[in-house]
Formats: C-alpha cells, sequence, structure tokens
C-alpha cells in the first residue's frame, strides 16, 4: 500500500489467493465500476466468477434509483460480479444475497472500530453514528438472471470536507471517527471473506438473516415512511423477515415489503 492508502494491482491480486474471488480487474479510473461491470457482461459472456472490478477513482459512481455515489480520495469503490447457482444458491435467495452484502460490510468495519456504533438500514445501506458509512447496489444484468452484480462504495479513508452540501451531514468515513487511516486491502479481504461464509451458510439453508441482521437493524422500532412504487407507506418497523422483506406495522395491519425505498425513519423525536 502507498502512503495515500490506493491499492495496487499486486495488492488485489492478493485477494485471488486469500479469499473466493477468481480475478480481480484494476483501473485506477473508471465513470462507475457497476457500470464497467455491466458493458463487460455484455460482451464477454463468460465473464470469470466471482471476480472484482476494483477503480482507485469513480467518476460518476450511481447509487440506487436516480442516485449518484460521490467519492473521493481514500473511499473504497468495486463492483463484484458473483453467479449466484455455484454458490449453492436459488435466484429466489438473490434479495438476501444484497442483504448479506451489507451486513458483510459492516462487519468488515466493525473490526476496525469494535465499540463503534454501526447499523445496517435495509435493504443494504451501512450507517455508522447515524451517517450513511457505505452504499451498495446490487444489480442484475438483463438477460442473466443467475449473474449479481453488487457495486460497493465505502468510505473509508476520505474526508467530507469538500462534499457536495447535501452529503456533508449527513454520511461519515472510518477516518473520520476513528481518527486514523485504515487498511482498504485488509478491510477488503474480511468484508470477502465474511461474505463467502455467509452465502455458505445460506446455501445450508441456515436462518442467516434472522441470526445476523435483527441486532445492528436501523429500523427497528422507528416510523419509517417507505415509497413503495408510486405509494408512500408509513408503519412502525418490526424488523425483515426470514425472506428479507421489511415488516412495517400500518393502519392496515403488519405489511411487508421485498423493494421500495426507504425515505425517512424517526423515533418520534426527529430523524
Ligand atoms: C447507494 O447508496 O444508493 C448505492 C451506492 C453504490 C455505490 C457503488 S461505488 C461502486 C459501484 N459503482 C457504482 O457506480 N456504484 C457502486
Amino acid at each position: 500500500m502507498n502512503q495515500h492508502s490506493s491499492l495496487s494491482m499486486e495488492d488485489l491480486d492478493r485477494l485471488t489467493r486469500s479469499t473466493f474471488l477468481r480475478e480481480v480487474r484494476y483501473h485506477s479510473r473508471l465513470a462507475s465500476t457497476s457500470t464497467y461491470a455491466l458493458e463487460l457482461l455484455s460482451v464477454e459472456r463468460q465473464v470469470t466468477c466471482p471476480s472484482l472490478i476494483y477503480a482507485e477513482e469513480q467518476t460518476t459512481g450511481r447509487g440506487r434509483g436516480s442516485n449518484r455515489w460521490w467519492s473521493n480520495r481514500g473511499g473504497l469503490t468495486f463492483s463484484l460480479v458473483l453467479e449466484i447457482s455455484p454458490s449453492g444458491l436459488t435466484t429466489e435467495q438473490t434479495p438476501l444475497v444484497s442483504l448479506l452484502s451489507g451486513l458483510s460490510v459492516m462487519k468488515a468495519c466493525q473490526t476496525e472500530l469494535p465499540r463503534a456504533d454501526f447499523s445496517v438500514k435495509w435493504p443494504n445501506d451501512v450507517y455508522l453514528s447515524h451517517r450513511k458509512l457505505a452504499g451498495i447496489l446490487v444489480e442484475i444484468p438483463p438477460g442473466r438472471a443467475d449473474v449479481l452484480v453488487i457495486g460497493i462504495g465505502i468510505n473509508v479513508n476520505n474526508s467530507f470536507r469538500d462534499a457536495p452540501p447535501e452529503i456533508r451531514d449527513t454520511a461519515i468515513s472510518l477516518t473520520e471517527v476513528g481518527g486514523r487511516e485504515y487498511d482498504s486491502l485488509s478491510l477488503l479481504e474480511r468484508l470477502l471473506v465474511s461474505l463467502e461464509e455467509l452465502l455458505s451458510q445460506l446455501a445450508r439453508g441456515e436462518n442467516v438473516i434472522e441470526k445476523n441482521w435483527p441486532p445492528h437493524c436501523l429500523l427497528t422500532g422507528k416510523q419509517t415512511t417507505l415509497k413503495s412504487g408510486p405509494h408512500l407507506v408509513t408503519g412502525l418497523c418490526l424488523g425483515i423477515d426470514a425472506r428479507g422483506a421489511l415488516r412495517l406495522r400500518t393502519p392496515r395491519g403488519e405489511e411487508r415489503f421485498f423493494g421500495g425505498t426507504v425515505e425517512s425513519w424517526s423515533n418520534g423525536q426527529g430523524t
């Protein structure tokens, strides 16, 4: 690792020996690692999986919906290309893979800051001290229901001093909380090891969500507003179920949601 904590191809290559990755593609600059992965899958039908596409710098990172992912030097941005069936999973379990990605990010970061206040926000954002630490965008390439492109952005050693005003007060990085630099390669390695472990537990039929999610759920017990299609639904969050659905107690009774965007949450004293 060099003094600016950027990773080299040699650093990343180590991951093909220490984790389940079979290939790593390093780029110093990309518009978006996920867009690149999707383009690759459309031209090369046989992409080696699991593979990791890493960019030192991402110029137009994408978030869920029409959101953008802003990142600067010190942030970690990559996309993981994963085939579902070789992992022993079914395509019905795809939504759970996305939740497990968030948990793996959180677990890897928790090792660095064991006493800090981490949480996961359904479906797969990671929060630290009630600010967004990491975002995850899971996409299924057109015509490839067996493949997932899991785009992950983690604020590791970056600062939000120069960030756009709309995220300056809502996002956070590990370095801002811990007051030191973190080793992005070790973090990435731990994340991949944790994800592989959670995926094999899922493939073995273990109730991996109900075992891991509840202690870290940001929304449980909060009044939560979800945008589901054109509708806004508000209810008390009861957690998530074993299939990964968000449980809300609304005036109509308990409702479960497999998709949608959480717009706001509050414990009655503000968000
Ligand atoms: C979100 O919070 O809405 C998801 C953000 C996902 C950002 C990552 S950064 C690496 C990958 N490439 C992208 O363009 N987006 C994802």
